[in-house]
């Protein structure tokens, strides 16, 4: 059945639970979908899962790398904000990509000791060193110049010289967070300001399209 046919099945209101099934499922696409091997066949489980997980941010249930990441090469920005040195304390998102994403940790490693996949990212999609060097990325985890004016985001404030950049002053196509402190000016970037792990139209989970740098325009005005 493809996809148009079970949402006009969907617009008619004839579908029973065995038809809606689809659809979840194909709630995450491509490679974030494992539940090909997940226990049950659980498509969140690998992420997230409703009780017993050790930490309550985001129910987060898969095994967390022992890495404090930095990057070797930069210590601030151009803009002279300070680049964050142990994402792993954060409440933000990013550890959690990095779980998979710095090659440490097995893909299908859960916090109740479940290993369903014991393969470890390798090649392009390896973001950082074996030891959590993200030397060569876009900074994250770190202050989104939010309505034009200097953030403090998880303990780090907006660098003077980052102000004479341009900025979108409320981005709307790509996901701008918030810290635990939850202010007006505590807003901030995460990996997954630019991907959302559950798929989206774009090529790699991306919140909009690199045609023309239409995703960095989202946030630069240069
Ligand atoms: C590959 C890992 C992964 C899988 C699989 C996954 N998620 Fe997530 N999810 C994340 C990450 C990382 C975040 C935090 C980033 C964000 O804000 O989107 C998140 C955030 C969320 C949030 C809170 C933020 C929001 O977008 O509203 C909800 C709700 C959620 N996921 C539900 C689900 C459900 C339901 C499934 C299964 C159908 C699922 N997720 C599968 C990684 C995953
Ligand atoms: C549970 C493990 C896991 C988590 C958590 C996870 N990923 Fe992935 N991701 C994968 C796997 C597995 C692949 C495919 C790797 C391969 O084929 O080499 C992948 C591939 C990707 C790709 C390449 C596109 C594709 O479809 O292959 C992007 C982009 C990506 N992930 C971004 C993220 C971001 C951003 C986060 C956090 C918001 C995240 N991932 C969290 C496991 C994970
Ligand atoms: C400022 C936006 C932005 C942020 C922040 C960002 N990415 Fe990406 N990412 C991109 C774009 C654009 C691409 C596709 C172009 C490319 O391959 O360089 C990409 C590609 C990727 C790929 C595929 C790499 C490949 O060679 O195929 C992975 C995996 C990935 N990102 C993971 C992450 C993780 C993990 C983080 C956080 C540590 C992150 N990204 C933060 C914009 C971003
Ligand atoms: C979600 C918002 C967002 C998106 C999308 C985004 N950026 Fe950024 N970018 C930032 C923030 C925040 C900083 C850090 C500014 C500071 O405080 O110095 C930054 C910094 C930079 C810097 C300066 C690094 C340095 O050496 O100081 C460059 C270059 C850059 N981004 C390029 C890009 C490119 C290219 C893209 C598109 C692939 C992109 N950005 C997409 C928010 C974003």
């Amino acid at each position: 059945m493809n996809r148009r046919w079970r949402l006009q099945l969907g617009a008619l209101a004839v579908v029973g639970a065995w038809g809606l099934l689809p659809l979840v499922a194909e709630a995450v696409t491509g490679s974030h979908n494992m539940s090909s091997k997940a226990p049950g066949g659980q498509v969140c489980i690998v992420c997230h899962a409703p009780h017993g997980v050790p930490k309550s941010p985001l129910l987060w249930n898969h095994v967390l790398s022992a890495n404090n990441y930095s990057w070797s090469d930069w210590v601030k920005t151009t803009g002279d904000t300070t680049l964050p040195t142990n994402i792993q304390s954060w409440s933000g998102s990013t550890k959690m990509c990095l779980s998979c994403h710095d090659g440490t940790v097995a893909l299908g490693a859960l916090a109740d000791g479940t290993v369903f996949d014991t393969r470890k990212m390798t090649g392009h999609n390896l973001i950082t060193t074996p030891s959590g060097d993200l030397k060569g990325n876009h900074p994250v985890a770190i202050p989104y110049p939010y309505n034009r004016v200097k953030n403090t985001y998880n303990g780090i404030t907006t660098g003077d010289l980052a102000m004479q950049s341009g900025w979108v002053a409320t981005p709307t196509k790509v996901k701008i967070y918030i810290d635990a402190a939850g202010g007006a000016n505590n807003r901030g970037i995460e990996c997954a300001s630019c991907h959302d792990p559950h798929g989206t139209a774009n090529p790699n989970y991306l919140r909009d399209s690199t045609s023309g740098s239409a995703l960095c325009l989202d946030c630069h005005t240069k």
